[in-house]
């Protein structure tokens, strides 16, 4: 329960940014064709079932399409939801060339191999006027985070090093910040609409706190929602979501 309500207020803006841009592409048309690449478990994916909506994902990892399987079975929804196996460089192929009104990419950009080609393939798979769903991980919140754990020459350099990384032991391949991000964007043919800053205050807080304090979770995910827009705390925040059209 503890668990579920800090996951719900890391993930509540998201969908529901997403939420209203489905609406804005559905246009009364409840079922859309969703692709999401690196899906992974289904954390977003089912709940689209759920909502009437045919989600295809597409994740290399055999255990979490399994995992993905069960949930989907487990609500109702395997009619609605397909998993396949594969690589987002592999992704035209397998979902099919301007076959989805909208793609997700939540935690994923971070770690493929050849970001500029992967935006490109969700561009290809997008239908004229698409809607992609990006969230990513934003340089500025590591160097904040490695400062106050005393790992100051690390915040330095992930501050200074063009992968927003803080080492070579590093487990995440590449960090953005906004500007960068929309200049890969608009390159691979993107119309960015909206970005929004997930996890400011989330990640910093204690969870302690959170957990005991009646009311704190809900408190904080008015804070979230607050801050996400601001420009100066948006700079901060762990990660970016990004709406753009094809
Ligand atoms: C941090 S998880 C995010 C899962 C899900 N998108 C979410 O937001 O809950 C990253 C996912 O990307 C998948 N992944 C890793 N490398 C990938 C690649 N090259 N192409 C597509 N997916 C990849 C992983 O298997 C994992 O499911």
């Amino acid at each position: 329960m503890v668990d579920r309500r800090r996951r719900s207020v890391r993930t509540a803006l998201v969908a529901e940014a997403l939420r209203v841009a489905l609406a804005g592409r559905a246009q009364g048309d409840p079922g859309l064709d969703i692709v999401d690449l690196g899906g992974g478990t289904g954390g977003f994916a089912v709940p689209l079932a759920v909502e009437g909506h045919r989600v295809t994902v597409v994740d290399p990892s055999p255990d979490a399409l399994a995992s993905l399987e069960r949930r989907a079975s487990d609500e109702g929804v395997s009619a609605l939801i397909r998993g396949v196996q594969g690589d987002a460089a592999e992704l035209p192929g397998l979902a099919g060339e301007s076959s989805a009104d909208a793609v997700l990419c939540h935690g994923v950009l971070e770690v493929v191999d050849d970001p500029v080609q992967a935006l490109q393939a969700m561009a290809s798979v997008l239908r004229e006027g698409g809607v992609l769903s990006l969230l990513v991980a934003q340089r500025n919140a590591v160097v904040l985070a490695r400062a106050l754990a005393g790992h100051l020459a690390e915040a330095r350099v992930a501050l200074q090093d063009p992968d927003g990384r803080w080492g070579a032991t590093d487990p995440m391949p590449r960090r953005y910040d906004e500007a960068s991000i929309t200049a890969q964007l608009a390159d691979a043919g993107f119309t960015v609409h909206t970005v929004h800053g997930v996890r400011t205050f989330a990640d910093l807080v204690p969870s302690a706190f959170v957990d005991a304090e009646p009311g704190a979770a809900e408190s904080l995910a008015e804070l979230e929602r607050a801050a996400s827009q601001h420009p100066a705390f948006r700079a901060l925040a762990t990660q970016l979501h990004i709406l753009a059209t094809r």
